[in-house]
């Protein structure tokens, strides 16, 4: 599911806790959207432990119990990523985060039916131009 600093899902944690349900995070660091990787708050905790924003979001979630698999085409951002075992955040700060959340998705509502309707149709299109780029390839 969509979890980050500005959506944190607490509810649905809450559920996937109780039945057991692992929570994996796409976009673990919300893509960069609303400016995760510069907000102060993270940054503030970051300088504490001598650690960048990027490290504090990954930690965060770790210490939430929510699987990441963050992205990054920069090798050292890679290693920075890895990076995230030799500390760990108090629970102060961990409350601190937990106010960042603004329960809003920061690409779409998932909920309007015209925006998954535009979905589907965007999906679609590309499955259709995937097929006839192959088709090309074939000739
Ligand atoms: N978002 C989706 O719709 C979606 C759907 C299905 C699966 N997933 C999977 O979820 C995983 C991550 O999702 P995501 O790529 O959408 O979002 P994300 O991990 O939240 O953000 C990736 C962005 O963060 C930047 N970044 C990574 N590490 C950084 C660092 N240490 N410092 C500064 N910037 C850093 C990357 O830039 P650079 O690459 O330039 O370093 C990239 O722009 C991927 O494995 C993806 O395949 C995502």
């Amino acid at each position: 599911m969509e979890v980050h600093i500005f959506n944190q899902q607490k509810q649905l944690k809450e559920y996937a806790d109780k039945y057991h349900v692992q929570l994996e995070a796409w976009a673990p660091f919300g893509e960069g959207r609303g400016g995760t990787f510069d907000n102060e708050l993270i940054k503030g905790i970051g300088d504490k432990y001598g650690k960048i924003t990027a490290q504090i979001m990954l930690r965060w979630h770790i210490q939430r119990g929510v699987v990441v698999i963050p992205k990054s085409t920069h090798y050292e951002r890679m290693v920075e990523n890895y990076n995230v075992f030799d500390f760990e955040l108090s629970e102060e700060d961990m409350n601190e985060i937990a106010k960042l959340d603004t329960a809003t998705s920061s690409f779409f509502s998932h909920q309007d039916p015209a925006m998954v309707e535009w979905f589907v149709k965007m999906v679609e299109e590309r499955k259709q131009n995937n097929r006839s780029e192959k088709e090309k390839k074939n000739w």
